[in-house]
């Protein structure tokens, strides 16, 4: 494509708008409402710089009428997701996990399978290898490892380098800097990364919690789902849960998002604490 591009905000249309938003909230599940329009087209300026094309009409013809539509389809939905996330998010559900799930669980098992299910650039895995290793120093041996999915592919890029900046860790107790991050080298350096053994802890692969097959041949017994389903309509939690919860062991613990509840799903879950539910 050969268009002079200058650098000016490009506008979405009406029917632009409502193609877009449509295959978005089809795809991946992030309802686009009239009021999100702004947002929506403000996001995907980015996309339509970087590809030189000079406007939404465009954009729509090159991301589903041509063969090279579909990889536009995973940068557009890199630049529609939120990815905000931090260490020690809510972490109350972290001593909930510590003080009450883990106990509860190791009743009658040796081995915790762990899932981050939009994990996105890897801070709530690793604080959730973090704090297994408390939990193991605290009480006894315990085998566990941690899946750990996103849709986001630049989150899962970051989420797999563990890397960070100190700002990021501001909020992280000192005892758990010394344990379980690296300072770089160069003390000019701002940047951190997690030691290996905690990363080794954790496997990032790609999954989109709206398609009906996850790809899992395991089951969870401690599941993180926060900050994703406030994005989606009620429709979609639900089926987003039930697909979830097949990949549970009954008794497994589900955490959603603070702001996040099962309120009104007929699920086959029980309410155990703030925003945290045991399966039947
Ligand atoms: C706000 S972040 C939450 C991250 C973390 N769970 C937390 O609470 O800090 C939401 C994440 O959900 C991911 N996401 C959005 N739609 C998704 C979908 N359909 N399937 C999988 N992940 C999705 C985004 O890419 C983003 O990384």
């Amino acid at each position: 494509m050969n268009h002079a591009i200058d650098n000016s905000v490009r506008k979405i249309g009406d029917r632009e708008f409502h193609k877009l938003s449509s295959f978005i909230e089809q795809e991946v599940g992030i309802k686009l409402p009239p009021v999100k329009r702004t947002l929506l087209e403000s996001r995907l300026q980015k996309r339509l710089k970087s590809l030189s094309i000079p406007d939404f009409g465009e954009y729509c013809d090159f991301v589903f009428n041509t063969d090279e539509g579909a990889l536009e389809v995973i940068e557009m939905i890199d630049a529609v997701t939120t990815n905000k996330t931090d260490f020690m998010r809510e972490s109350a559900h972290f001593e909930f996990m510590v003080h009450t799930a883990l106990p509860e669980l190791m009743k009658n098992k040796s081995e915790i399978k762990l899932w981050s299910a939009a994990c996105s650039s890897g801070q709530e895995p690793y604080n959730m290898a973090m704090f297994m290793e408390e939990f193991i120093e605290r009480t006894h041996r315990v085998d566990y490892s941690i899946t750990a999915t996103d849709i986001s592919k630049s989150s899962l890029v970051k989420a797999r380098r563990a890397v960070y900046q100190m700002r990021d860790i501001e909020i992280v107790s000192e005892q758990f800097k010394k344990k379980y991050f690296l300072r770089s080298r160069n003390p000019e350096s701002s940047e951190i990364r997690i030691k290996p053994d905690i990363r080794n802890k954790v496997f990032f692969q790609p999954i989109n919690l709206m398609k009906e097959d996850y790809g899992l041949n395991v089951k969870f017994d401690i599941v993180f789902c926060r900050n994703v389903l406030i994005y989606f309509n009620k429709e979609n939690q639900s089926e987003v849960i039930r697909r979830i919860l097949n990949h549970m062991n009954s008794g497994a613990y589900l955490f959603l998002g603070h702001s996040e509840s099962l309120a009104g799903m007929r699920q086959n879950l029980r309410s155990v604490g703030a925003s945290v539910y045991r399966k039947e």
